[in-house]
Parts: structure tokens; C-alpha cells; sequence
């Protein structure tokens, strides 16, 4: 089997299984929300498709962030602490890198699961599961590579043991030159971002670092006018 590693949503570069990953804060959001009892979260793009999403389902509730912040008129922003109890049983998502990364990732995979590193060992063994070889598509930053989200897929190539692209040693080699995960999303752009637009949420950079705590993973269940629907 081989993993390959693509730091941005898109780079070239395909895999019957893709694994999504927007550490800071995105993917660690849906995993906490789906975990704590949402039953799906829809993930869009443009904050005009959640709205209207959410308007035509009749029912759930709005979360996400620009500028790492809650969009004007939503429930909920983008802290994966305020998805410990569930508001409602559907969640619609807009973020800025990470939802986006979902669309693109299912437009392009067989399979698509998310990950973060709260779920780090359990999506690592529905890969295994899973049997074919597999994509990490990366959110990163606006296009850019981000730091943070290349750790994480460093640790899926290391935990997964497979045959690696250059692309994918490069991840792995590059996760080993940190002391840890906090480490690696404090000096990333997503970690810094964070910081300067929301410092009352620097908590979630330590919780967002916690490692393979949840079972949960969530994974697509369809593509539909945009929407990515994930489910656990
Ligand atoms: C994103 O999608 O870019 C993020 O998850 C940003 C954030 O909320 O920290």
C-alpha cells in the first residue's frame, strides 16, 4: 500500500481513500462534534451555501469562522469546546480552509475520512481497514502549505508504516523535528492566525493537540450541490 501527501487541497496527486486534515481547527471540530453527539455535519465552502443549506433542511444549527472568528449571524464559531454537547442533531460548517479541503477531497476520493489528532489511531486503523492506497489532503492556509496540518499527516504517514511518495516522507521527516504536536501548531500559520485574531481561544491549540482521544470517524457520506455531508 502506498500514502501519498498533498499539502494543499489543490495539489495534484489522487487515492481511492482520502483523509482530510485542517488541525487549527476545522477537522478537530467535526471529529469533537460528531463525537459528542451531532449526527452529521455539513461542510460548505461559501457562508451564503450554509445559510442557505440550513434554511432549506428547516432545522440545525450554524457554526463556523472567517478570520478565526464566529460568522456574524451563526450559533456557533469554529472552537471545537463549544461542540462538547450537542446543540442540535445536524450542524452546518463554513471555515475558511477546512471545509473547503472536504469538498475538494470529495470530488476526488473514492472514500473520504477526517482526521485530526484527537482521532489520530482510529482513523490511522480505518485506513488500514479501508485496504486500498490512500491521499492526505491537507487544508493548509488560503493554498498554502500550513504547518500544523503537515505534522499531523507526518504522524498518519509514521503510524500507517506504508510505502510513502517523496511527498509523504517529506511529511513524516518534517513531524520529526518537533518535540510535539503543540510545538508544531503553536509556530504554524494556522497556530498564529488563531492567535492574533482570537487570543482568548489559545486554548485550543493545547486541546486540539491532544492525541488519538476520540474513537469517532467520520467519514463522507455524500456530495451534494456543493455540500459535503459527514457522518460518524
Ligand atoms: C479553517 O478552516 O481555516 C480553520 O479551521 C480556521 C480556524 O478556525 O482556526
Amino acid at each position: 500500500m502506498l500514502v501519498h501527501v498533498a499539502f494543499t487541497p489543490d495539489e495534484g496527486g489522487a487515492a481511492p481513500t482520502g483523509i482530510v486534515i485542517d488541525v487549527i481547527r476545522a477537522t478537530s471540530t467535526m471529529c469533537q462534534a460528531l463525537s459528542a453527539g451531532y449526527e452529521r455535519v455539513f461542510c460548505t465552502a461559501e457562508v451564503e451555501d450554509a445559510r442557505a443549506l440550513r434554511d432549506r433542511l428547516g432545522e440545525g444549527v450554524l457554526g463556523g469562522e472567517r478570520n478565526a472568528v464566529r460568522i456574524p449571524g451563526f450559533d456557533l464559531g469554529n472552537s471545537p469546546r463549544e461542540y462538547l454537547e450537542p446543540a442540535a442533531s445536524t450542524l452546518v460548517l463554513s471555515t475558511t480552509n477546512g471545509t473547503r479541503a472536504v469538498v475538494a477531497a470529495a470530488e476526488r476520493c473514492e472514500r473520504v475520512l477526517v482526521a485530526s489528532l484527537l482521532n489520530l489511531e482510529a482513523v490511522v486503523e480505518e485506513t488500514r481497514s479501508a485496504g486500498d492506497d490512500a491521499i492526505v489532503v491537507c487544508a493548509g492556509v488560503q493554498g498554502t502549505l500550513a504547518l500544523d496540518d503537515a505534522y499531523v499527516a507526518g504522524r498518519i504517514v509514521e503510524l500507517l508504516g506504508w510505502g510513502r511518495t517523496d511527498a509523504a516522507e517529506a511529511a513524516a521527516r518534517l513531524a520529526g523535528t518537533w518535540g510535539g504536536a503543540e510545538e508544531a501548531l503553536r509556530v504554524s500559520k494556522s497556530g498564529r492566525n488563531l492567535l492574533e485574531n482570537a487570543p482568548e481561544l489559545e486554548e485550543d491549540i493545547t486541546f486540539c493537540a491532544r492525541e488519538s482521544v476520540l474513537e469517532v470517524v467520520p467519514r463522507l457520506v455524500e456530495l451534494r450541490d456543493g455540500a459535503a455531508e459527514i457522518s460518524a
